[in-house]
């Protein structure tokens, strides 16, 4: 027996001693057990984390959306498997049955195959969330086309970058999305991104909000004709345990995005596993994740985490200020949710507004809270925990990434006795170390260091595509023989884990990765800017809030500075999208440098965020007087 279903701290220990001895017998019983393979492996685990080269069930044969769709047809075709809640509470929320969604993502596969996609080609979708994302995620993972998903808030320049990294033959895009009480004019920006990506040949358009668009004759097609005419049946294509399932963008913290490659049979195995456990998830529950499917969140814990364990899984398209800040509780309340997983940029912003919001709900029906993104602060756990979970409810603390592609560190609900701030225990397969400055692992407790995993979990990415050796220098390059997750994390007396942030200069903003470096790129493209330097400084929503240190080409520039800084976040809108906006733009005549150019962030960053008592060893810099005159104009 696998232990698919972890149930008490006991068995956690027994079988995470298990997973840790013999992790190939562990992951090739669970992989054995619980899915539909067309042939097995010839081995389960080959690794050399110097080369860097990981493959999970090699030889494998599969499809992962027979295991998400077609093997529950038998016993859950009419079970809910996609309830879609739209953007405004008037307009009746969706129920897509196992059936159904087998039927549409079949069709959606069918009109991606009549346009000319094969397997191994490369779609992008820039879609809200809206049903069209999932399906269409779910009908290029049937014909074997990687999906490569663009969160709708990135800007065209963004789009471009991404669509053109990859080669996409195909954007799925929509006429609009609603956003609260705004609409946004999605096919627009498609049209500007395509402006520089030769490679697009169609574009599939969903009609969402019914605005006039224009159509460019023998690129684009509404979809909904194209579908009407496609068969509802079509064959599963048989995929290798490596080939590639999708790609992903993740910011690095120099040059372009790097698109993280995940595969399909480990990737699989490790959502299915992960969901099944991290949200104790039984058959009749009702599971909600606020996450977009732009991110990793909504890849693994909206679609394949969940389908693959035939649940019910809510995707809503709205915001949780629309009509009011009560928009989530109401959902909770209309639909029973049981579990509810979203990000502490969120419970901030909800604790802002007070518990009304919440008495006025019913949210009896919430068994388990999950937070993800960022460190959840102390303040905030506890009000989730109080208020939302009425201190019955545990909360599950989830440490993963993009690279990941599923939970690391984390409680296991009704498991794991949880302790506010703290992702606890590594889930089970994960083994987890902190290395000090040297490369030395700190062995112990009560300690502090930077998070490393030494052992491959199935779900780790492949390769940054394009550029292995980029993938190699970034994860693997830092701690020989280990994976370096970028992040700070301490372990405490009893061995639990609590991630303290970034330890490179990726800053979590809203709960979204922002690499500096392109955004000093992008504003350094003003004309009127000679060089730039971004860090983050605490916010109480945000988590993180950017500071930009910005020196003008003239310094005695006479144009209102005001203005200026209109015009800076304007240029980031437009090459990133308004979630990499700096909330404050100071100008200044230099930038603290060491003798050999570099920037010294170390003191930008106690600058930004009013630590100026200590600023630490400053006699390697070599203009130390630009120090005094950034303190004395500081924001
Ligand atoms: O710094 C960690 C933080 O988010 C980073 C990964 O971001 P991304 O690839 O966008 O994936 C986010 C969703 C999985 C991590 O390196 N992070 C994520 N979850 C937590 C967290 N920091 C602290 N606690 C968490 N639970």
């Amino acid at each position: 027996m696998s232990n698919y279903h972890i149930k008490h701290l006991e068995e956690y220990f027994q079988v995470y001693r298990k997973s840790i001895r013999e992790p190939e017998n562990f992951w090739e019983e669970v992989a054995e057990e619980h899915f539909l393979w067309r042939k097995k492996w010839d081995s389960v685990l080959d690794w050399d984390f110097a080369k860097p080269e990981v493959t999970w069930f090699k030889g494998a044969k599969l499809n992962i959306t027979e295991n998400c769709i077609d093997r529950h047809l038998a016993t859950r075709a009419n079970k809910t498997a996609i309830l879609f809640e739209p953007n405004n509470p008037n307009e009746p929320s969706e129920k897509i049955t196992y059936e159904q969604l087998y039927k549409r993502v079949n069709k959606f596969a069918n009109v991606l195959k009549k346009q000319g996609i094969k397997k191994g080609d490369r779609v992008c979708i820039y879609l809200p969330m809206i049903p069209e994302l999932a399906i269409s995620v779910l009908a290029c993972a049937r014909i074997g086309a990687i999906h490569s998903v663009v969160f709708a808030g990135f800007s065209a320049t963004a789009l471009t970058t991404r669509i053109n990294d990859c080669d996409c033959q195909m954007v799925i895009t929509s006429d609009g999305s609603y956003r609260g009480a705004k609409t946004i004019d999605l096919k627009s920006i498609v049209d500007e991104a395509l402006k520089s990506c030769p490679g697009v040949k169609t574009v599939l358009v969903a009609k969402r909000i019914h605005s006039k668009i224009t159509m460019k004759t023998g690129r684009d097609y509404w979809l909904q004709p194209l579908l009407d005419e496609a068969s509802s049946d079509c064959n599963a294509e048989i995929m290798d345990a490596e080939d590639p399932l999708f790609i992903l963008y993740t910011s690095g913290s120099t040059g372009k995005p790097k698109g993280m490659v995940h595969t399909t049979a480990g990737y699989m195995v490790y959502t299915a596993y992960t969901f099944k456990n991290v949200f104790q998830y039984k058959e009749s529950d009702v599971y909600w994740c606020t996450a977009d499917v732009g991110w990793i969140t909504g890849h693994s814990y909206i679609i394949y985490g969940p389908l693959a364990n035939g649940a019910t899984t809510l995707m809503f398209e709205g915001v949780p200020s629309y009509p009011d800040f009560g928009r989530f509780w109401e959902i909770v309340q209309k639909h029973k949710v049981t579990q509810f997983y979203t990000a502490p940029t969120a419970i901030r912003a909800l604790a802002k507004e007070g518990v009304e919001l919440i008495e006025k709900h019913d949210l009896s029906s919430l068994k388990v809270l999950g937070s993800v993104g960022e460190p959840i602060n102390e303040e905030a756990w506890h009000w989730y925990n109080d208020n939302v979970g009425k201190k019955k409810s545990p909360i599950v603390d989830t440490w993963w990434q993009t690279e990941t592609g599923g939970i690391m560190i984390t409680p296991i609900p009704f498991v794991t006795p949880t302790k506010p701030t703290y992702a606890t225990l590594p889930f089970i397969g994960i083994q987890p170390a902190l290395m000090d400055e040297n490369g030395q692992e700190i062995k112990g407790n009560q300690v502090e260091g930077r998070l490393c995993i030494k052992f491959p979990w199935p779900s780790i990415a492949r390769t940054i595509w394009g550029n292995h050796e980029r993938y190699r220098e970034t994860y693997f390059s830092a701690y020989k023989n280990n994976y370096f997750t970028g992040d700070g994390a301490l372990r405490d007396e009893v061995g639990y884990y609590r991630i303290t942030g970034r330890v490179d200069d990726v800053i979590i903003v809203s709960g979204h990765n922002l690499g500096t470096a392109p955004i000093e790129d992008a504003i350094n493209e003003h004309p009127a800017v000679a060089e730039s330097a971004i860090v983050g400084f605490p916010h109480d929503i945000k988590g993180n809030a950017l500071y930009g240190y910005v020196i003008l080409k003239d310094v005695g520039e006479t144009r209102n500075h005001d203005n200026l800084r209109k015009e800076i976040n304007q240029i980031i809108t437009e090459h990133i999208g308004p979630i990499a906006k700096l909330d404050k733009i100071q100008f200044t005549s230099g930038l603290p440098k060491t003798r050999s150019g570099k920037i010294m962030r170390r003191i930008l960053r106690k600058i930004a965020c009013k630590e100026t008592a200590n600023l630490g060893d400053t006699s390697t810099l070599l203009n130390p007087e630009v120090v005094n005159e950034i303190i004395e104009n500081a924001l």
